[in-house]
């Protein structure tokens, strides 16, 4: 049987995929709950509805390609009509942490360029602080344990993320290390911090880019959340 919290993923999933209309061109997020919209899409293009798409990782590029979603070059992208994608932890100013799939560095790059950027969640996700997630933070191969000590002096205890005995690969080829803070007061101000270690690529937070977060609970509802009324 379907769990609660898959359930919500669905269902916010569901709920998103309304804002897409015909002509669009759409960014499409990586993750199990971006897995859905990705499928939801599918079947609105089988049916007809004509859209461009781009997508945040390989695996998203994959799946879509499977389901027939047209996939355009970046070089052919202005700006996106609509992003849809996941999140680890939303707090009440929307505010998010991303990157538990990997795929953060990506995910911003096409949230920056997105109009109207949806972010789907099972409710497990809304939290009043962020940091119970670790952060994710991209940082390059070179010299990463210069780069792993200055993430620690800000005061987490990073962890180098593992693909068995090896250590895992962004898309892009380079590591991350998820940041243990615990409750973090003030999510943009250590973003600033942490984005100014050289060797960093980019960190999971997303601040103030999410336009609204659709969260699907498991009896089958689903929020809209707007900035500021969560
Ligand atoms: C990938 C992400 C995902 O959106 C995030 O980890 C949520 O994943 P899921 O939908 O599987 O819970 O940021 O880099």
């Amino acid at each position: 049987m379907e769990n609660a919290a898959v359930k919500g993923k669905r269902i916010a999933a569901g709920k998103a995929i309304e804002y897409i209309k015909g002509g669009m061109t759409l960014g499409l997020g990586t993750g199990s709950t971006a897995y859905w919209a990705i499928q939801g899409i599918g079947e609105m293009v089988k049916n007809g509805l004509s859209v461009k798409a781009v997508a945040t990782s390989e695996q998203s590029e994959a799946l879509a390609r499977e389901l027939n979603i047209p996939i355009i070059p970046f070089s052919e992208v202005g700006q996106l009509d609509i992003t849809i994608d996941g999140a680890d932890e939303v707090d009440r100013g929307l505010n998010l942490i991303k990157g538990g799939g990997g795929a953060l560095l990506r995910e911003k790059i096409v949230a920056a360029v997105t109009k109207f950027y949806i972010i789907i969640v099972d409710e497990s996700k809304l939290v009043e602080h962020l940091g119970k997630f670790p952060l994710p933070v991209e940082v390059v191969p070179f010299a990463w344990e210069l780069t792993e000590r200055k993430l620690a002096a800000l005061g987490c205890t990073p962890r180098m993320r593992m693909a068995g005995d090896k250590p895992y690969l962004t898309d892009n080829s380079n590591y991350i290390f998820d940041c243990s803070f615990g409750r973090i007061e003030d999510p943009a101000g250590l973003h600033r911090r942490v984005s100014d270690i050289t060797g960093v690529m980019e960190d999971g937070f997303f601040i103030g880019m999410a336009d609204i977060v659709v969260s699907g609970t498991a009896d089958g509802g689903a929020r809209v959340i707007e900035r500021g009324k969560l």
